[in-house]
């Protein structure tokens, strides 16, 4: 077997020519890329031009020392690291230049082995450093708030609460219809605040009977009940430093209850069996798509409980009332199953979208996943066609409650116009009235939504709002 070992950028550093060409040519040989300063500030220039893994830099400098070289790139260029030659080490500069962030001190004449050891081991930690960021960045990307797909202005204040909350400790309570995003938005909350390189908990308190899910929150001791058989950390605890999401949260029962308010409260609590008292730093959230108020009315939620858990509420829109958004979540989904399945389908046919946003969509963003899923599965030319949509999505109609709203009185002509009349409208609603975005959301140009708007006789100023 034939290991690699890993090649870089390095810079040298060393006022004796000598020592520098031998040194760079040695380096060269192992394969490194490799560049030469005698000075301080030629030094600086050239890590001021291009990127080093790794700075070779002798501490005898004609104009400056090691040291201020090494204080301007831990400040400078964090990423370069910088290992420390002297002639005469002694203990105290070799801890002075560790603890002013060297990443080695070696001692002159230099090695061999030596030497390429602390190279290897720099490009290492730099290539998991970097792994590290690309990591992240793939968390950011696949959670993040800028994964969220929707221009709704419903969306947009989501957005705004979600900037605003994230790097706060505030609770927040998401509510929502299932389907909507509610799992994702906690997570996007996570992902935007300073706790995202520390634990997101998710705990779906609704699947669990609640003897176990008591145990799971907070932990037990081996012997407390039976089946307790070692001890168990519990998700409170894991999530320590980070963010914990306690997802149907209404189905807790009323000893549970007690318990959550006082975690809520004090941020403390014990195992079950355990008298113990653990103290946490966590980020709670929780969401229900059940009416909390009105729970509380019928006395299966504790009030107290509501208004601790009632700081920050976010309200996840049903797709259906965000209709302008399908195109843009059909795009997205599309792309995905594309390079899921190998396809290479170019788009959704008008007549399918429009179908679509007639759509009552009860699973909401989750329904609308697996719809596009299927359809491109099922789709055998470029683009998906009505006949590529699910039966039930079609045979349910929007007219019934479309004729209520729509005088009736043309008959069969003015009953076919209804639908449409009714999605321009919903998606103009659904885009603040900005004719501009509403034109896009529907596939035709801004003149064309002029000429329709005034032929069915949409004006925003005619609409009356919807008492709430
Ligand atoms: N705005 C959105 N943009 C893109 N994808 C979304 C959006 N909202 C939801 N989804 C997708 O829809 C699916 C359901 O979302 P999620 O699980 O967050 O919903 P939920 O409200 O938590 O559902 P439940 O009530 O069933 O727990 C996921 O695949 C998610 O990625
Ligand atoms: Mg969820």
């Amino acid at each position: 077997m034939k290991t690699e070992i890993p090649t870089g950028k390095l810079l040298v550093v060393d006022d004796d020519e000598g020592v520098l060409d031998a040194m760079a040519d040695y380096l060269r040989g192992q394969k490194h890329r490799v560049d030469i300063a005698s000075t301080c500030l030629e030094a600086i220039e050239k890590l001021n031009e291009r990127d080093y893994d790794i700075a070779i830099c002798d501490v005898n400098l004609p104009d400056a020392d090691g040291f201020h070289l090494l204080q301007w790139a831990v400040d400078r260029q964090p990423e370069t690291s910088v290992i420390l030659l002297t002639g005469y080490g002694t203990i105290e500069s070799a801890v002075e230049a560790i603890r002013l962030g060297a990443f080695d001190y070696l001692t002159k004449p230099v090695i061999d082995e030596e030497l390429n050891f602390s190279i290897r081991r720099a490009l290492s930690q730099r290539e998991i450093v970097e792994e590290n960021k690309y990591l992240k960045s793939q968390l950011e990307q696949k959670f993040g708030p800028n994964n969220i797909i929707g221009r709704d202005y419903k969306m947009q204040k989501q957005y705004e609460i979600i900037e605003s909350v994230a790097d706060t400790k505030t609770t927040v309570l998401i509510l929502g219809e299932s389907g909507t995003g509610k799992s994702m938005t906690a997570r996007a909350i996570h992902q935007s605040s300073t706790r995202s390189d520390k634990p997101f908990v998710e705990v779906a308190c609704g699947a669990l009977p609640d003897s176990l899910l008591e145990s799971e929150l907070f932990g037990h001791v081996a012997g407390s009940f039976t089946g307790a058989i070692a001890d168990r950390t519990g998700k409170f605890l894991q999530a320590d430093g980070g963010t914990i999401f306690l997802d149907e949260i209404a189905t807790a029962s009323p000893n549970l209850q007690v318990k959550l308010l006082r975690v809520l409260q004090d941020r403390e609590f014990e195992p079950v069996g355990s008298s113990k008292t653990y103290k946490v730093d966590v980020r709670v959230i929780l969401a229900t798509n059940q009416d909390l108020e009105e729970a509380v009315k019928q006395g299966n939620f504790r009030e107290d409980l509501f208004y601790r858990v009632n700081v920050v509420t976010l309200t996840q829109p049903p797709l259906r009332e965000r209709i302008g958004d399908i195109p843009l979540l059909v795009e997205h989904y599309l792309e995905e199953f594309n390079t899921q399945t190998g396809k290479t389908i170019q788009g959704f046919e008008d007549g399918a979208l429009h179908a679509m946003q007639q759509y009552s969509w009860p699973g909401n963003v989750r329904e609308l996943v697996n719809v596009v899923e299927r359809a491109v599965v099922l789709s055998k030319g470029d683009y998906v066609t009505v006949k590529d949509l699910p039966d039930g999505l079609l045979r349910e109609k929007k007219l019934a409650q479309t004729f209520d709203q729509v005088d009736t009185e043309g008959g069969l002509k003015s009953a076919l116009t209804a639908p449409e009349k009714q999605i321009i409208l919903d998606t103009l609603i659904a885009n603040g009235w900005n004719r501009q975005n509403t034109a896009k959301a529907l596939g035709i140009n801004r003149t064309t939504l002029y000429k329709k708007m005034k032929k069915y006789n949409i004006d925003e100023k005619k609409i009356v709002p919807l008492q709430t």
